[in-house]
């Protein structure tokens, strides 16, 4: 039987624009082609996610009542996400990013969080009506929210994971309670730590300093090209990354890692190395493909991936 996954997080509608590179300050630069309004948001690409891998994808967020709001929504319907906890704010437009999209398929992002900022504890509690199997959370939602969730979900003994993006500084992680996978990338484990996770010394040390504030079963810091480390607390292993076919962007890639790795967590019963090559076949798939949500792979892309590329 398909996993029930609620994922309480975000939804935005991505502008993506391309070009050669950023501008300088000061310079204006022409888009290089492609601008799109493209269905986004770190939550939404994971809801996508789970939803194409053959879960059953719960999502608990906030639209404005506008027109990016109404196209979202039946979008999320088009794709098998149940829509029953997808809520409507009408004093802030829908969560809109501006990702600038570079040649070499790097991205940088900025944020209007509009609507999700709206979120609250109310619904997200509403939303646990649909008795999941697990609760997944990022943080582009405000943190208190996502904090009350995850202790709903642990006052009734249900499983949680978490993206932990995006990062600020001050975030106050121990006031989460204890997790299955808490999973951050590069930049958000520099932010959270102050140190840069770069080879085994440097992750090992980044990793030591988080377990410190977070409770989690697994701890594993994606690298992007780098692979991904995981600690439990005892061990630590680098797993390696599969080569991209081809680098066409970059978006979502992080969001289709973990909530691929997370689905495969739940149905291989906890095999974390296993979980973690299938949220990295996730991240190399959606990296080859434009936009954010629309590049989520199936879980047959990713078993015909693992398959072309054995380990
Ligand atoms: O992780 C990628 C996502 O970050 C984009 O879709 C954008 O909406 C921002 O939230």
């Amino acid at each position: 039987m398909s996993k029930k996954i609620l994922l309480v997080g975000s939804a935005n509608m991505d502008l993506s624009m391309n070009m050669l590179r950023v501008p300088e300050p000061g310079e204006t630069l022409l888009d290089d082609g492609g601008v799109a309004y493209l269905p986004g948001g770190k939550g939404a690409n994971a809801a996508c996610a789970f939803a194409r891998l053959g879960g059953h994808s719960v999502f608990c967020t906030k639209l404005g009542a506008d027109l990016h709001g109404q196209k979202l929504y039946s979008y999320y319907k088009d794709q098998g996400i149940d829509t029953s906890y997808v809520k409507v704010d009408h004093e802030y437009p829908t969560g809109l990013a501006v990702v600038m999209k570079e040649s070499s398929g790097e991205n940088r992002i900025i944020l209007y969080p509009g609507a999700n900022t709206m979120l609250t504890a109310e619904n997200a509690q509403e939303a646990f009506g649909c008795a999941p199997d697990a609760l997944y959370l990022g943080f582009e939602i405000p943190f208190a929210i996502a904090v009350s969730a995850a202790r709903l979900a642990a006052a009734r003994g249900i499983p949680i994971f978490v993206d932990a993006a995006p990062a600020s500084e001050d975030q106050p992680l121990e006031s989460l309670p204890p997790m299955e996978i808490f999973s951050p990338n590069e930049t958000e484990t520099k932010a959270y730590t102050g140190i840069v996770p770069f080879g085994t010394e440097g992750c090992l040390r980044a990793a030591l300093n988080l377990c410190r504030r977070v409770k989690c079963k697994h701890l594993v810091i994606k690298l992007g090209s780098r692979g991904a480390f995981i600690y439990d607390g005892k061990h630590y292993d680098m797993i390696p990354a599969f080569r991209a076919e081809k680098v066409v962007d970059t978006t979502a890639a992080g969001d289709a890692f973990t909530a691929a790795m997370t689905l495969r967590y739940l149905e291989n019963g906890g095999d974390i190395k296993d979980a973690v090559r299938y949220g990295a076949a996730a991240g190399a798939i959606t990296v080859s493909r434009k936009g954010a949500a629309e590049s989520v792979p199936t879980k047959e892309e990713i078993l015909a991936f693992l398959e072309r590329n054995p380990v």
